[in-house]
């Protein structure tokens, strides 16, 4: 094979590999609105459950507070507000494509999470306004999220 060929498929090889590495480094997220033609019910029981309207239960004069918006709207700054899909799915940037998502590894090889429960310690754990420590697998019966997916 011709030198030249090896290095350049060489070269390609490494930027393939770097890719979903990528895909974490603060990249803006794809937000939900971008989700919800291919995942209406997902998207109707986030937008009525607590995370789609996390930001709107802070007092007005809080829904800029960093100290607040860090758990209840941590991307507004990239213009997509709420606790989004993507907080608890990983950054939609590289998955959301259609041929990306019909191959479960390819699509969490580019950053889906599709069942991770300890996504949700990131906000959760210092939750003090309850006397039952959280447990993430139970707390997640009391969203509306969990009847979309019939298992
Ligand atoms: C173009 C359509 C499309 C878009 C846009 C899309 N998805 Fe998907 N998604 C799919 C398809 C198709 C599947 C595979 C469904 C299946 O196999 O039953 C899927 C599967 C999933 C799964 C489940 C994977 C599993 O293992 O069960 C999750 C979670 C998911 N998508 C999250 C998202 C999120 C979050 C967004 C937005 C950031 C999004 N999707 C955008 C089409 C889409
Ligand atoms: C570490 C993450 C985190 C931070 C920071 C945070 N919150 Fe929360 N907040 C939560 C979680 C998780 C819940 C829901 C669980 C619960 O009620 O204990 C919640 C619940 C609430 C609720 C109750 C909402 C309801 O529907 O009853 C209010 C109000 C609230 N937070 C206001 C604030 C304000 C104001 C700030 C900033 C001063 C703040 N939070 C900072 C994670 C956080
Ligand atoms: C980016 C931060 C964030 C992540 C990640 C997150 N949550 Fe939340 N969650 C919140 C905030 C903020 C609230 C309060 C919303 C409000 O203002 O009513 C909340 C509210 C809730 C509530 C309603 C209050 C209660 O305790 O009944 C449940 C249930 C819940 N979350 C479960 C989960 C589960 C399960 C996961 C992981 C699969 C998760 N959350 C991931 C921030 C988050
Ligand atoms: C609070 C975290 C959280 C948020 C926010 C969230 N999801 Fe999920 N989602 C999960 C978890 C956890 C599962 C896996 C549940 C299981 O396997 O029992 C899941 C499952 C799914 C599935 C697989 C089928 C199903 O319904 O169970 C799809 C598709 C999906 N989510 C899409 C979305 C979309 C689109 C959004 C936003 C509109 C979203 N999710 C918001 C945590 C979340």
């Amino acid at each position: 094979m011709n030198r030249n060929l090896l290095i350049i498929l060489a070269l390609f090889a490494t930027v393939f590999a770097a890719w979903p590495l990528l895909a974490f480094a603060g990249d803006p997220l794809a937000g939900a609105e971008n989700c919800r033609a291919c995942h209406p019910a997902q998207y109707e029981a986030w937008k009525t459950g607590p995370h789609g309207r996390a930001k709107d239960t802070l007092p007005p004069e809080q829904r800029k507070d960093s100290r607040c918006i860090g758990c209840h709207s941590p991307s507004q700054r990239d213009g997509v507000e709420q606790v989004q899909c993507e907080h608890c799915h990983g950054n939609g940037r590289y998955y959301t494509k259609d041929f990306i998502m019909r191959d479960k590894m390819l699509a969490e090889a580019v950053g889906l999470k599709a069942r991770d429960f300890t996504t949700c310690l990131q906000c959760h754990q210092g939750d003090t306004s309850s006397i039952m420590p959280f447990d993430a697998k139970t707390a997640w019966t009391r969203l509306p999220h969990s009847r979309t997916g019939g298992k």
